[in-house]
């Protein structure tokens, strides 16, 4: 027996370590689908979208949000922040778009109880083996989901229970926080309050989303999943344990919104030009020196959450096509090509040594062992941020994006040379 499954979902990914410019390729597909849903992460995500010059963050709310016909969910993998949640919902309808009237909450996504934040602070202030996390809470809630003891969003509909988990998980909390890291308790009361008022507020949007998602995609509605992080902060296939607590990658995508492979259609990997990343943790590729100075002036490479300055350095070819292995890459959207501008020569690493010798694959265990293998190209000195056709580019940017695709065997069917939605040359 054959079996019949409707597709019509296009999932968007991070193929590094996070801030490819995913949000802005999300906004730019939102406009053509009718449904985008985040599927992992959490407030630890920011994802900034340019239209005609205006800036909007979103750390919570999936990016299709400000496109007035695109329904938007917030999926099962997500854990969400309350607070910030109800927070950036007051801001985005403060600028006139109709949040509640579009965004769709699961009811199984767990939330971020303000104690999470606590513990993720003070783990990482007392760790002599930081991570470098936003410290948003995102560890200590992904941990209590798999111990079972996290409080989901449809807990907040059944006061009874969410009284009993509350008080028990508390009690353990509290001894935690008082007699190892030396932190304040939290009151049973006041932690009620504040769900019980996110409740009131989010009642009418709460629902089973894997339900909704199947259901759509069965009426033939066309659905986008929007990752967070990167692969190589990935929990199984990133850089451990310097990782996010969860999976961006395609079976995170799958998991954290109920839907099935077969649902799938394309995996879109979102490529920066050069490669950043925040936090602790290797990074083979990393520029210490001037050209890691100049990407990230040029590039702004600032993280959308904490603000901390973005460690640059040159495209790595391995990892693209451990991304590439990991997800099923259809293609990629390559993005700030314009960033490289100015630069004589672009640095690209093309293979790896481990050990002194050749390897032709991202050792995820032993990366900080890695010698990358350099090439050169030759640069462009024109701006290209008003380019829309490929064939607009200079030539050496061209040649650039060529080499980058021979080498990866992944096409660039979309090339980003700006912020704005505007400025995405599609090939
Ligand atoms: P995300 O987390 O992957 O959504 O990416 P972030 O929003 O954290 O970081 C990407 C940054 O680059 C944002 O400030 C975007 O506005 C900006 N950006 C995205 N695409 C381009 C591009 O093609 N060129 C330039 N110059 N900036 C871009
Ligand atoms: P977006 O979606 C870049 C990094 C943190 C840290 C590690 C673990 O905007 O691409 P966490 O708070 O998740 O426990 O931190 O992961 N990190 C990100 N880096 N972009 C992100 O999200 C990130 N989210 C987390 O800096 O190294
Ligand atoms: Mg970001």
């Amino acid at each position: 027996m054959k079996i019949e499954v409707n597709m019509g979902c296009k999932v968007l990914i991070g193929t590094q370590w996070g801030d490819e410019g995913k949000a802005k390729l999300i906004d730019y597909y939102s406009g053509k689908v009718d449904i985008v849903a985040r599927y992992q992460g959490g407030p630890n995500a920011g994802h900034t979208v340019v239209v005609d010059g205006r800036k909007y963050v979103f750390h919570l709310l999936p990016s299709g949000i400000i496109q007035k016909n695109t329904k938007c969910v917030i999926g099962n993998g997500v854990v969400i922040d309350p607070e910030q949640l109800l927070n950036e919902i007051a801001e985005v309808e403060e600028n006139g778009y109709d949040v509640r009237g579009n965004l769709l909450i699961s009811d199984a996504a767990h939330l971020i109880i303000p104690y999470h934040r606590v513990f993720d602070g003070a783990m990482e202030d007392n760790s002599d083996k930081k991570i470098g996390t936003t410290k948003r809470g995102i560890g200590p809630c992904y941990s209590d989901k798999c111990l079972r003891v996290g409080i989901r969003v449809g807990d907040l509909f059944n006061p009874g229970y969410l009284e009993a988990r509350l008080k028990e998980t508390l009690a353990g909390k509290n001894l935690q926080l008082t007699k190892i890291f030396s932190k304040s308790e939290f009151e049973l009361k006041s932690v009620k309050e504040m769900l019980v008022k996110f409740r009131d507020e989010i009642a009418g949007m709460v629902t089973n989303t894997q339900y909704y998602l199947h259901k759509s995609i069965d009426e033939g509605k066309t659905v986008l999943l929007e990752g967070a992080q990167g692969t190589a902060l990935d929990i199984d296939h990133g850089t451990y344990p310097f990782v996010t607590s969860s999976n961006p990658t395609i079976g995170g995508a799958l998991m954290g919104t109920g839907l099935n492979a077969f649902n799938v259609d394309e995996v879109i990997g979102i490529t920066k030009a050069y490669v950043t990343r925040v936090g602790e943790g290797p990074f083979p590729t990393e520029d210490l020196g001037e050209d890691g100075e100049l990407l990230r002036k040029n590039g702004a490479e600032f993280g959308a959450t904490t603000g901390r300055p973005r460690r640059c350095g040159w495209f790595d070819v391995e990892l693209l096509k451990h991304a590439k292995r990991v997800n099923g890459l259809s293609n990629i959207a390559l993005t700030k090509l314009d960033v490289l501008k100015g630069f004589p020569k672009i640095k690209v690493a093309v293979g790896y040594k481990l050990d002194g010798k050749k390897i032709d694959y991202f050792p995820t265990g032993r990366i900080d062992a890695i010698e990358p293998v350099y090439e050169e190209l030759d640069g462009w000195d024109e701006d290209i941020m008003e380019c829309t056709s490929f064939n607009d580019l200079p030539e050496n940017a061209r040649k650039y994006v060529e080499f980058l695709e021979e080498r990866t065997g992944v096409r660039a069917s979309i090339v980003s040379v700006g912020p704005d939605r505007n400025s995405t040359i599609v090939r």
